[in-house]
């Protein structure tokens, strides 16, 4: 038997005992090996190979762009870095909307080409057919309700979600209606922390909050951002752990001093 086999794995029955004890999830994203196994190693309970490496790595605007295949070279990196976090890969835009047949099928080439566990789709009564077709297929499906970044041309603006009445009724409507479709967790983006307090309170799958304040069954962070990489990113709900976009240029300033003044390669670092 294999180390990686020995490590206990974390499941989504692990997510829903975690919310039924009170215990807090962890999630971050990740989108290669390196990071990933780093992530792994730290005791992150879930991995997201979110389409926001559409923006922190491939340096678009939005999440538009990234294709499935993308998706599928990111999933499959991470994959291969993990040994006990469970891996939710983001269906990207333009891979579900379209009807439920085609959302399986994305679905089921995420799962093939990646051995990720579970995949990520955003929205709720909109979506409801894909989401209950690809559980019906097996495949476990994470939601994604308040701000849903592909969606970001409708609402115009990166701020709050559901501060009206009627948006947030829709959202409590659109959560009860993903857990009754078979999902095992519901990520809550850019919400009043009330409101995602009274969607937990109320559903009885785990809600993982981003900016939807400290009464969640969990919390998700952008790993770039976290890292303070994404130096210029700064939204309020963001708490930043390093400031790695210093560190970084302080290094890479280092090297090149180092190489133009001969100071690097010294003899220790050359072979005779
Ligand atoms: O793509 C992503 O990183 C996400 C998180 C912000 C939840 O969907």
């Amino acid at each position: 038997m294999s180390i990686k086999s020995d490590v206990r794995k974390i499941t989504t029955n692990t997510l829903q005992q975690m919310k039924q004890n009170g215990e807090k999830i962890s999630m971050l994203t990740a989108y290669d090996f390196s990071l990933a196994r780093i992530v792994d190693s730290a005791g992150i309970e879930v991995i997201l190979v979110g389409d926001s490496a559409s923006n922190v790595i491939a340096g678009h605007e939005t999440t538009l762009p990234i294709t499935l295949d993308q998706m599928i070279y990111h999933g499959a990196s991470v994959v291969r870095g993990t040994s006990r976090a469970l891996i939710v890969v983001d269906l990207p835009f333009g891979s579900y909307q379209g009807n439920s047949r085609e959302a399986l099928n994305s679905a089921i080439r995420i799962m093939k080409e990646t051995g990720a566990h579970a995949v990520k789709l955003e929205g709720g009564a909109e979506i409801i057919d894909s989401v209950e077709r690809i559980i019906s297929a097996g495949i476990p499906v994470m939601g994604h309700l308040g701000l849903t970044p592909q969606s970001i041309y409708k609402f115009g603006t990166y701020t709050v979600r559901a501060k009206e009445e009627a948006e947030a009724e829709k959202l409590i409507a659109d959560a009860k209606l993903l857990e009754s479709a078979g999902c095992f967790s519901v990520v809550l983006e850019k919400i009043p922390s009330q409101l995602a307090e009274k969607v937990t309170n109320e559903i009885s799958i785990p809600t993982i909050g981003i900016g939807a304040g400290p009464n969640v069954d969990g919390q998700v962070l952008v790993l770039h951002d976290l890292l303070g990489i994404t130096h210029e990113f700064n939204p309020r709900f963001l708490r930043r752990y390093l400031n790695l976009h210093d560190e970084i240029m302080g290094a890479i300033s280092k090297y090149v001093v180092d190489v133009k003044s001969l100071d690097f390669p010294n003899e220790n670092e050359s072979y005779n």
